[in-house]
């Protein structure tokens, strides 16, 4: 295999935010794998899948920042001083993240603790949930003349609620797919406002669990039935949601 880049630029008391895509390990990216290997520490997510463990060497310090169930996770600024404390020792240190550490992963926070205590840091980006879901279902979230616009959004704000302040007009256009992160809760009480704002009840939608791991489940359907189903019977895994046109099956 021929590595993405040197390794000499991951240098020790450096920092690299590591994009774990979805929890396929082979949907890693070479430079992803190659800072596994380098890695002296690596701070991970519970939906970054162990197997990406398999590239780390035998000596390297694994250390589980996310959420196990059962065991309170440890707060974001927890996080950031362990990053900043790993690479003051000198060691090269992996923050390993679910999907892309650009999208809803808190990646801002850290990188500013990061970089306001003078420490290099990278970015290594990852196959975010959105795109790897579309290949589950094995469709297109753009669609000449149909979805010109994908949007990313949260179904949820910090104390676990719909937002306030999402632009709903924007969520209901027919004409953009939307891909929603953390919404399983909420997606029954964003319908209801789509709807009221006129998105068609029969617009295609779907939910893709626990992308990665054996247990991937698409449950697919109009965005009423999807609602219906999240209220009625939560799927456990991590859920992936997306609705529009270019979900339609032809
Ligand atoms: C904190 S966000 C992390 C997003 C991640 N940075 C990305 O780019 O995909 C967590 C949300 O991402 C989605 N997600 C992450 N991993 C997933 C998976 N394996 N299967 C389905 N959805 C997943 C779910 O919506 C979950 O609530």
């Amino acid at each position: 295999m021929t590595p993405a880049r040197p390794n000499s630029s991951f240098a020790p008391g450096s920092v690299a935010l590591v994009g774990a895509g979805p929890g396929d390990a082979d949907l890693l990216t070479l430079r992803a794998i190659q800072r596994l290997q380098a890695a002296e520490v690596v701070l991970y997510d519970d939906l970054a899948g162990e197997d990406f463990m398999s590239f780390v060497a035998p000596e390297a310090e694994l250390v589980a920042v996310g959420k196990r169930a059962g065991h309170p996770s440890p707060r974001q600024d927890e996080v950031s001083r362990l990053l900043v404390a790993y690479a003051r020792s000198g060691k090269r240190v992996v923050r390993l993240k679910a999907g892309d550490p650009a999208v809803f992963a808190r990646s801002d926070e850290e990188l500013r603790a990061v970089r306001d205590a003078g420490i290099a840091v990278e970015i290594v980006p990852g196959i975010t949930t959105a795109t790897a879901a579309a290949a589950a279902l094995g469709a297109s979230l753009t669609k000449r003349g149909v979805a010109r616009r994908v949007q990313l959004v949260t179904g949820h704000d910090v104390d676990g609620r719909l937002p306030d302040d999402l632009d709903i007009a924007a969520l209901a256009d027919p004409a953009a797919t939307t891909c929603i992160y953390m919404g399983k809760a909420t997606f029954p009480a964003l319908v209801e406002r789509l709807l009221a704002h006129g998105l068609a009840p029969s617009t295609p939608a779907a939910i893709v669990e626990s992308l990665g791991s054996p247990e991937t489940r698409v449950i697919q359907g109009t965005i009423v039935d999807i609602a219906a189903q999240l209220a009625s019977d939560r799927p456990q895994g991590a859920c992936m949601i997306l609705y529009g046109m270019a979900l339609a099956p032809r």
